[in-house]
């Protein structure tokens, strides 16, 4: 008896994800001339307001690479307008080896292809092409493990 009603349950709860109506992330960040490979792929859930807060979450915390590395936090959250996001946490970049929190990102105003990565104590600017496509993104807990298996699964075929 009880397991048709947790299936029908389970059925009706991924019709119910199947369907809401929400914009996703990479739609929002589309319809606000930002380009989508600013989030990574794997977002899996995301709320935006009528004022443009949003908080997106993440299978886990992972790292991109871009030009340099950018570390996403599981949660992420900031402020989105036309043209930039402020207000933003749970993003780093690297530079010279040291992880800096982005805390805002904007175009350049002159389309010149340009986006910056405020990072407080500099402004990166990065060309918008990295941007095209959201990245892969290794989660940060599971790389080390992933590269001994790798090993282990190498020595183990020769
Ligand atoms: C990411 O999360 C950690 C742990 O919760 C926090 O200390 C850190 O400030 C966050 N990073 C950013 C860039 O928000
Ligand atoms: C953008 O345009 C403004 C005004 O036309 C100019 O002062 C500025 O140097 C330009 N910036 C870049 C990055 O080309």
């Amino acid at each position: 008896m009880l397991l048709p009603h947790l299936i029908s349950f389970l059925l009706i709860s991924l019709l119910h994800l199947s369907t809401a109506a929400a914009p996703s992330a990479y739609e929002v960040l589309r319809s606000h001339g930002l380009p989508i490979g600013l989030l990574p792929k794997g977002v899996r859930e995301f709320e935006v307001d009528g004022g443009g807060r949003f908080r997106a979450r993440l299978d886990a915390p992972c790292t991109a690479k871009f030009e340099s590395e950018v570390r996403y936090n599981a949660t992420l959250a900031g402020t989105i307008s036309p043209g930039q996001i402020a207000a933003l946490s749970g993003v780093s970049a690297q530079d010279l080896f040291l992880w800096f929190p982005v805390l805002a990102i904007r175009l350049d105003d002159n389309a010149s292809g340009i986006i910056h990565f405020d990072v407080g104590v500099v402004d990166k600017r990065l060309p918008l092409s990295l941007f095209e496509f959201p990245p892969d993104c290794t989660p940060l807990s599971f790389s080390p493990q992933y590269k001994l298996d790798q090993d282990v699964d190498g020595k183990a075929a020769t």
